[in-house]
């Protein structure tokens, strides 16, 4: 090896790096070509799976072609390009970051996928983004479409929940929905925590459609649809919609027509678990009215009824004993149904379940596997030995 040819340890350090997050990233099946692309790990872990954009991408699509002409689409926080270069099919992509790391990697995945014709990135803080103090000021009067991916990790890598915490703040969005820096704009998505506090949104009077969408039971993201994008193909009365991807099928949930009624019953033979984004949605009620299910309590996420319906869009479990919380008499129960391995889940219960099976110090036995369910029924503590169906 030639002298000038040896890396610094820094250098060595990136590339061992990022051969690293390409290892994680054909493992995580986020990417089809994730073995031709380049990523950090924390790159890897914020960017989206490519089944989540192609879903996203959807609504771009309509929105552009009711437009009739070529769109040119701006993604603020393109990190490594994940959303951006998914975004490419429906228009030309310019990203823009603050890290030139992450814009030299978004780059060079442009260029792995073939799509460097349709993005271009620029280096800049979008928070103060303007023709003047970006290096584009040629096409920014042209983009119609946004995307939005702020930064929800702090320094030491730990998850921001305030929505105004975020790197840039939320807020920064309404800049763009002014229009004095995007006249044109017809369409903004933004993608944020699931957990976001729909009472913050308010505060910060962002009035928008809520979708959070779940992949195969985990709940991965919300989205924000702003303008024609909120329309684009849907309701544009929907202010909450769940999404559930399930290998090649979807199932959808809002409340476009309103939220249905549902009564509480006495739980029964069977109690259901909705999928995490309808229960973050807000929509259990939707999903009980389609499942013929009834709540158990006004405030609990879990539905009972006594036919099993066998929903993908809930786990359901059926009642073997219900009791009320009482660790000696739980742990009778479980002793006598000889239980062998223990799964507790709870919802409106104070208990923290690793603790809660300790301190059942049960011994393994031969019987079948079992789901201890700790909740409220009006408001007493209650516990369901559930077998999972
Ligand atoms: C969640 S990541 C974006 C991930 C990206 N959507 C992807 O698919 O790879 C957030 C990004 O915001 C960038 N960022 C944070 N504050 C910024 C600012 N004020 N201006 C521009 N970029 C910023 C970070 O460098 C980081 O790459």
């Amino acid at each position: 090896m030639r002298k000038s040819d040896k890396l610094e340890a820094s250098e060595a350090a990136a590339v061992l790096e990022v051969a690293l997050a390409r290892q994680k990233a054909i493992k995580s099946a986020k990417f089809a070509n994730a073995e031709k692309m380049f990523f950090t790990r924390d790159a890897l872990e914020q960017a989206s799976g490519e089944k989540i954009t192609a879903h996203r991408r959807k609504r771009f699509q309509t929105l552009a072609e009711s437009l009739g002409s070529a769109v040119a689409i701006v993604d603020f926080c393109c990190g490594v390009g994940g959303d951006s270069l998914a975004l490419c099919p429906v228009g030309p992509v310019t990203g823009i970051d603050l890290s030139e790391a992450r814009l030299v990697l978004a780059k060079a995945n442009a260029t792995a996928l073939g799509l460097s014709d349709r993005f271009d990135a620029v280096c800049a803080d979008v928070a103060k983004f303007s023709s003047a103090n970006i290096n584009h000021s040629n096409t920014i009067n042209s983009y119609q479409l946004a995307f939005f991916d702020p930064g929800r990790r702090d320094e030491q890598g730990k998850r921001i929940f305030k929505a105004e915490a975020y790197q840039p703040p939320l807020s920064t969005l309404k800049n763009w929905l002014r229009k004095d820096e995007l006249p044109n704009l017809k369409g903004l998505a933004v993608k944020v925590s699931p957990g976001i506090d729909y009472d913050e949104l308010k505060q910060l009077g962002l009035d928008c459609e809520v979708e959070i969408i779940s992949e195969n039971g985990d709940v991965k993201e919300a989205v924000l649809w702003f303008a024609d994008l909120r329309s684009a193909g849907t309701d544009k009365n929907t202010t909450r919609r769940a999404t559930l991807l399930y290998g090649d099928k979807q199932f959808n949930f809002d409340d476009s027509q309103g939220i249905p009624k549902l009564d509480c019953q006495k739980p029964d033979r069977y109690l259901h678990e909705p999928d995490g984004a309808i229960i973050r949605a807000g929509l259990v009620e939707c999903l009980g009215a389609d499942m013929k299910a009834f709540k158990i309590d006004d405030e609990i996420a879990f539905l009972t009824s006594d036919n099993l319906s066998n929903s993908p869009c809930a786990r359901s479990f059926e009642i073997i004993s219900s009791l009320p919380f009482s660790l000696k008499k739980i742990k009778q129960e479980l002793q006598k149904l000889k239980a062998r391995n223990l799964t507790v889940k709870k919802r409106g219960s104070p208990i923290v379940p690793d603790e809660f099976i300790k301190s059942l110090s049960l011994k393994k036995g031969d019987g079948e596997d079992l789901t201890v369910i700790l909740t409220r029924v009006k408001n007493e503590h209650t516990a369901f030995i559930t077998r999972a169906i």
